[in-house]
């Protein structure tokens, strides 16, 4: 059938019309309310989609008048997914909600006026005193709070693989640099991947623990607010060591996202891997069961800390559906449903630790009792640029081995963005 041009258009234009209003809930006064939110994460797959299909499932039952749509672009710490996001917000093309840490990432989008002032849901969902007072001082500029914490992630863990350890004679992890290096040897002599390692932002993971390692969780700190200087001795000692530890990794780290260096860990092929705790959860979805968990050696009492927080953007296609998302977000119902499949911990102070898998009631606990120190490859500790000039310092570094060049680059990043 040959239609003509005009009927063509006019029967496109209906189409449109029909596919709008299914995305469209009637009000009864004959205006159309938009009923799809979109929510936009990286959580795409194993752990982490099970911790977004608990949120999911949560709104379901809260927010019936409104459908979720998965906007989640795959790829660890969001590494893609930051790049669309970007790109959508230059466009003026936002979803309806965005995954955003809690510290100096969040404020580059408050900076840049393109996340919306939330302190009247704060006062209306009664907030303001469900989440610890140092977290909220994260979600908030100029007395304004502009955005809703879903979970607290721990960043120093180190996981292990119980079974090739035991085969190395390791039966307790390490807390000592010292100590772990000479694990490491004996990993290495098995002829597995002592500690297995993937590319830039996961390298600057396993550098941070190295420095809390070596500078103490007070110099840390003030690596990333001026106070710590990072021409300083100590980091010089901190680059040495984890020159060290990057002998003991892979040599395709480089182009592994860290769930391929966790599959080594899961395969049997590695002994340790540095990753944040969604590992946790991961490992779990994945149905591994043979691992361990500690802190990393050598930073004792130290929790660093990160925060996943959702946002309500300037020109968000559906604002009323994306209230109903972060009302759900900050719910006790909704954090319970996320943390529990998430490998996270609720932000709220008012959920029960006995709900939680036995890794995350430790994480509370030590949550609670711990040093807080933020991260800057997951956004608290450091601005998008800062964390940008890290990566790219220590994905030159996995190839080139250059400690001065490292060092001088750690220096100009800070002298441009360290506040
Ligand atoms: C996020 C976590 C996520 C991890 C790995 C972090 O930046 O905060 O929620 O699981 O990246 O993708």
């Amino acid at each position: 059938m040959r239609l003509t041009r005009r009927v063509s258009v006019a029967v496109a234009a209906v189409a449109a019309l029909l596919a709008a209003t299914t995305a469209c809930s009637s009000d009864g006064g004959g205006t159309t309310a938009p009923k799809d939110v979109e929510v936009f994460t990286w959580w795409a797959d194993g752990g982490e989609k099970a911790g977004l299909d608990g949120l999911v499932s949560q709104f379901g039952t809260d927010c019936a008048n409104f459908t979720f749509v998965n906007g989640a672009v795959a790829g660890g710490a969001g590494a893609n997914a930051k790049q669309v996001l970007a790109s959508r917000l230059a466009q003026g093309d936002p979803p309806d909600t965005f995954q955003a840490h809690a510290g100096a990432e969040l404020n580059d989008y408050i900076a840049a006026g393109q996340i919306e002032d939330l302190s009247a849901q704060y006062q209306e969902w009664g907030l303001t005193n469900a989440f610890p007072k140092g977290l909220i001082d994260n979600l908030t500029v100029d007395g304004k709070i502009y955005s809703v914490p879903a979970n607290i992630h721990r960043a120093n863990v180190l996981w292990g693989n119980k079974a090739v350890l035991a085969s190395a004679g390791i039966t307790q992890d390490a807390t000592s640099l010292d100590a772990f290096f000479a694990d490491l040897e004996k990993l290495k002599a098995k002829g597995v991947t002592p500690l297995a390692l993937g590319r830039d932002w996961t390298q600057l993971m396993l550098f941070e623990s190295v420095l809390i390692s070596d500078l103490g969780a007070a110099k840390f700190t003030g690596l990333w607010n001026g106070g710590t200087k990072w021409d300083s001795a100590d980091v010089t000692k901190a680059i040495t060591d984890y020159q060290k530890l990057l002998t003991y990794t892979n040599t395709d780290r480089d182009t592994f996202d860290w769930t391929d260096a966790e599959k080594l860990i899961m395969d049997g092929k590695g002994g340790y891997q540095l990753m944040g705790d969604w590992e946790a959860a991961d490992l779990d979805a994945k149905k591994f069961t043979g691992y361990s968990y500690s802190v990393f050696p050598g930073n004792g009492n130290t929790f660093q800390w990160l925060a996943d927080s959702f946002v309500l953007p300037k020109g968000a296609p559906n604002p009323e559906g994306t209230k109903c998302w972060l009302k759900t977000v900050g719910s006790a119902a909704g954090q319970q449903a996320f943390n529990t499949k998430k490998g996270s911990i609720p932000a709220r102070t008012d959920a029960a630790a006995s709900a939680f898998p036995a890794y995350q009631q430790a994480a509370i606990a030590d949550w609670k009792s711990q040093a807080q120190v933020p991260s800057c490859a997951h956004g608290s500790a450091c601005s998008q640029g800062f964390q940008g000039a890290l990566n790219s310092a220590m994905g030159k570094f996995s190839s080139d081995g250059n400690a001065t060049a490292l060092q001088a680059a750690l220096v100009a990043a800070a002298s441009q963005f360290a506040k």
